[in-house]
Parts: structure tokens; sequence; C-alpha cells
């Protein structure tokens, strides 16, 4: 293993469960705890990413928004999935620069919005599948967030968050309240959609996660 990397999953394991440490975990912002965040995002989700945008099943008429795109491991296999419009909407100005720097095709729109409201640029019943990566944890209040998805999602369309729930039960309460899959689950059925879930292991520790998946309702 890479010494950077041995190094960034000692300090993560020193300091996890601070409120520093899960800040930088939900948006890189400080220059140490920044970069272990930033080191095992890379290191440790790419996986995961592909395996999440294989199970949202993207055609080449869906349109896609990616809420938390981080340095773009899901993006690059969305791209290569459809040439409709793409929302990638990120809080980090950081992983923003990183992913205007893919260079990923004029349909991909990098958005600087927090996700809880997107309304001057997601128009109402117009997203087709919806993906989260690492991400769900963070959303508070949780309900503001689906109830935003519920709109821009089409009826009929997907949407998935992909979840490490095993690996951020230590992180801090107040940063990251949504560490039970069973609440999740519940939360979108109150927003209106329906849900299920799934546990995905790829094979490697980094490589487990549970895909909950959500279906905006026809009627
Ligand atoms: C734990 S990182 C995961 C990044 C990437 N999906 C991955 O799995 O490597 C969470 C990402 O979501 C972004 N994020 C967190 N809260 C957000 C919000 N309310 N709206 C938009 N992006 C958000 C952060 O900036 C960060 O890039």
């Amino acid at each position: 293993m890479k010494l950077y990397l041995i190094l960034a999953r000692n300090l993560f394991s020193l300091f996890d469960g601070t409120g520093i440490m899960t800040r930088n975990m939900r948006k890189p912002s400080t220059p140490v705890f920044g970069w272990v965040a930033t080191t095992l995002m890379k290191a440790g989700n790419a996986k995961v990413a592909v395996s999440a945008v294989q199970e949202l099943r993207v055609s080449q008429t869906d349109c896609v928004c990616e809420v938390g795109s981080g340095n773009g491991l899901a993006l690059l296999e969305v791209v290569k999935q459809t040439s409709q419009a793409v929302y990638a909407v990120e809080i980090s100005g950081i992983f923003r620069s990183q992913l205007r720097a893919l260079n990923l095709g004029q349909n991909v729109s990098i958005l600087d919005r927090d996700a809880s409201n997107l309304k001057s640029e997601i128009d109402d019943n117009s997203i087709d599948k919806l993906l989260g990566v690492n991400l769900v944890y963070f959303l508070t209040p949780l309900n503001v967030y689906l109830d935003e998805f519920f709109r821009i999602m089409k009826p009929g369309g997907m949407g998935i968050f992909a979840c490490k729930f095993d690996k951020i039960q230590n992180f801090d309460e107040t940063v990251a309240p949504n560490k039970s899959e069973a609440d999740v689950v519940q939360a979108l059925l109150q927003s209106g959609f329906k849900a299920t879930s799934e546990f995905i292991d790829l094979g490697d520790i980094n490589s487990r996660y549970t895909a909950i998946k959500f279906y905006k309702p026809f009627f």
C-alpha cells in the first residue's frame, strides 16, 4: 500500500468521530483533514461509484442528477451512458474545480448549489435518474432534501443512495445524523417514494455497500 494512503488512514483512525474529521468527510475544507478526506474518498470509493451507476441502469435518453459528485468517480461512468442533460450538484469548490478539469462534455452542468434547493436550475419532473454516493448521511433535515429530489424527479424516475453505513457509525451526529438504513428508507417512504434496499458486496472491505433504491410513483 502507498505510504500516503497509510498516513491518511492512520490520521482518519485517530480523528474518526471528531467534529472536524466528520465535517471534512462531508465537505473537504481544511488543509490536513481535507487532504485525509479526499485521499480516502479517491482510494476507497471507486468500485462502489462504478457499481452504483450500473445499478442505476442509465440509458441514452436519461437525464441524470448526481448530488455530491466529489472528484467525479461516478460521473465519469454516467457520461458514458447518456447524451442527455447531466447535473452534478456539488457544494465543494475544490471538487467543482476537479470536476471541471475532467472536461465531461457539453451536456454536463456542474452546479454550485446546496441540493436542498435546485429550483433555479432543475425543473419539476425532469430527472430520470438521481444518484448520491456516500452522501445521504449528511443531508439534514433529510425530509427537505428528499422533497426537493421528489420535485425534480420524473414520475417513474429512479434514485440510488449508495451507503457504507458500517464505516460512518462513529461520525459526529450533528454533522452526519442519518446513520441508519431503516431511518433513510422510512424518510423516503414519508416523502412519497417507493423504496427498497440491497446489500452489495464487491469483494473487499471498502467495497461493501447498501444500495437504497427509490422510485417516484406515477400516481
Ligand atoms: C463523502 S463525500 C462523497 C463524494 C463522492 N460521492 C464519493 O463517494 O467519493 C460527500 C460529497 O457530497 C457533497 N455534499 C455534501 N452535502 C451536500 C449538499 N447538501 N449539497 C450538495 N453537495 C453536497 C460534498 O461536497 C462531497 O463532495
